[in-house]
């Protein structure tokens, strides 16, 4: 297994094999890894290497530390394409997954200048911030904050946002949902996200906002979300030339 003449230094060998034997589904996600002692006594390598490879591969997502507890193989990342403009209910459902939200916020507020500016309204006009735990098969996935213009949907009530809010839009607006320009970066957990979202403190998350325009052009949410980094990767397809 573990051919200590190649040129691949042995710690990278180890997290092949872990990866192979997740690949092949002897390791099934949330199964705890043997320990230090014994995955070193198996390799028959210095704990310092086993450890130096776990290290890795925690790095990488590809497991999880539970303190005290041990570790563990992490569930596969879902992998989301920055290609289609689609919402979380949607994107559960092409997974056969169930999307659930939990709303922690509904209010009416005045918005501020940048939000404003982005939803082409009067600053200080009203605006519903709504913000939401989005859940993948009841797991805690995301926690999005949407800010809508109020006076485009002055019936906006909270019954309206349990489900797809994109759904909501597109029947209440009677048109499409055309497209929006997102950015996405690399932040780390604070205590609200972190005990919101079920993660350690400092775990990575990917911070998305995005800026959404129905089909006639007309601004109508800017969305600030907070995706769990050991869940989500985002993949494109890019050409040259
Ligand atoms: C995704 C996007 C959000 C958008 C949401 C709508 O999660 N990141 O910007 O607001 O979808 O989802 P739904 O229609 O399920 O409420």
């Amino acid at each position: 297994m573990i051919d200590k003449k190649s040129p691949l230094p042995i710690y990278y060998q180890i997290e092949e094999d872990i990866k192979q034997r997740i690949s092949d589904g002897e390791y099934q996600p949330n199964d705890m890894i043997p320990s230090e002692r014994i995955l070193s006594e198996n390799y028959a390598v210095s704990r310092m290497t086993v450890r130096q490879a776990i290290t890795n591969l925690v790095n990488e997502g590809v497991l999880y530390r539970e303190k005290g507890r041990g570790t563990f193989i992490a569930e596969n990342k879902i992998e989301q394409s920055l290609k289609g403009l689609t919402s979380f209910t949607e994107d559960m459902k092409t997974r056969g997954m169930t999307a659930s939200s939990k709303l922690l916020d509904f209010e009416k507020v005045t918005a501020s200048g940048e939000i404003s500016r982005k939803l082409e309204i009067e600053e200080n006009a009203e605006i519903y911030r709504l913000q939401r735990i989005r859940y993948a098969d009841q797991k805690p996935m995301a926690i999005e904050t949407n800010f809508l213009p109020a006076a485009m949907f002055p019936n906006l009530k909270k019954e309206n946002v349990r489900g797809s809010l994109y759904d909501y839009v597109e029947k209440n607006k009677r048109q499409k949902i055309g497209k929006a320009s997102q950015i996405i970066e690399a932040t780390i957990a604070n205590e609200d996200q972190s005990s919101l979202l079920e993660i350690p403190l400092g775990s990575a998350v990917l911070h998305i906002e995005r800026h959404s325009f129905l089909e006639d052009g007309t601004p109508f949410e800017v969305v600030k979300s907070s995706y769990r980094a050991d869940r989500y990767k985002f993949s494109s397809d890019i050409t040259r030339g």
